[in-house]
């Protein structure tokens, strides 16, 4: 993966970015500088509270959302690993976020700060159950050769991914399909666990229509926000086995399925907080 030359854009100025590395991984800080909180106030002493119980409680399922205080000052947030890392490689992920959030968006009341493995999301507004939609896009400056057919492969399988991830407990899924005779594309679908099934959905198809837009006929990207997390490469990138989700039901009728291929020229989610 170091080989792989990434380049991030923010699309969504909800605040602004922050761009710095800790324990060898990226880390992108999203910080909203609408309302911030004082010194010492009691807002501050419920976040802390709240980032060092998630950051604990999550690493045994890969997810968790609480929160902390009363209001006004009460703090919501979640903490999420990517569905194919193990719990020790989740509790180092969200030790390092955990570090971070304190610098990374000093004073802000809310802030979502992603890591290669984890995030790490907290706002002084309720927000559990609602979609973020597409926030940060980052892609591979490879070019694929046969745009038209990896369209339409890449279209299909983010869609089978989808309905899959949406109906699954665990909000998760990957793939892989055959682009070539010897290349393949590989695919990891995610949502945070507090989005219902129709939620979870709506936000991937978010992200999915925003694949035009960032990366088109690229060879791999991530397309990420703060309840939703999309990557594709043409190289393996998570753990097949941990992968491995419980077969799946049929997905219901009440999740669309006419996602493929995605739209060029959608909002990518302007507007949305
Ligand atoms: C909050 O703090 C940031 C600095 O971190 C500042 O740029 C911003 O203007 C502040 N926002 C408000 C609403 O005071
Ligand atoms: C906050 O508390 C620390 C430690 O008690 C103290 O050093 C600092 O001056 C306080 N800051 C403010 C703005 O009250
Ligand atoms: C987590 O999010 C769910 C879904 O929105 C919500 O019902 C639940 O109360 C939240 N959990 C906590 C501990 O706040
Ligand atoms: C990929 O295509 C773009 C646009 O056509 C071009 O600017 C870029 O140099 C290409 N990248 C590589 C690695 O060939
Ligand atoms: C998507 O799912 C359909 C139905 O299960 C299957 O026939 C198709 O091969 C899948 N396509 C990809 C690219 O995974």
């Amino acid at each position: 993966m170091a080989s792989f030359l990434l380049v991030c854009s923010l699309i969504l100025m909800m605040g602004s970015l922050f761009l710095g590395s800790a324990a060898g991984e990226p880390i992108y800080s999203l910080c909203n500088k609408k309302t911030n909180y004082t010194s010492n106030s009691t807002y501050q002493a419920n976040l802390g509270r709240l980032i060092s119980s998630l950051s604990s409680s999550a690493p045994a399922t890969g997810f968790a959302n609480d929160t902390a205080g009363e209001v006004p000052d009460r703090v919501y947030g979640l903490a999420i690993c990517r569905g194919d890392v193990a719990a020790s490689r989740c509790r180092d992920c969200l030790a390092g976020v955990a570090r971070d959030a304190a610098a990374g968006c000093p004073g802000n009341k809310g802030a979502t700060i992603f890591y290669e493995f984890c995030h790490l999301r907290y706002s002084g507004q309720n927000f559990f159950g609602s979609s973020t939609g597409t926030e940060i896009s980052m892609w591979n400056t490879g070019n694929v050769s046969d745009v038209p057919t990896f369209d339409r492969l890449l279209g299909e399988l983010l869609d089978n991914l989808t309905i899959r991830a949406s109906s699954s407990e665990r909000r998760f899924a990957t793939g892989v399909v055959d682009f070539t005779s010897f290349q393949k594309i590989y695919a990891l679908v995610q949502c945070t666990r507090d989005l219902a099934p129709e939620t979870c959905n709506t936000c991937l198809m978010d992200e999915i229509s925003y694949i035009p837009q960032c990366c088109e006929a690229k060879k791999g990207a991530r397309v990420i926000g703060g309840s939703c997390y999309l990557r594709y490469e043409v190289a393996p990138f998570f753990n097949p086995s941990a992968a491995a989700d419980p077969p799946a039901p049929p997905p219901p009728p009440s999740v669309p399925a006419n996602m493929s291929p995605p739209p060029v020229g959608t909002t990518a989610a302007a507007g949305k907080s």
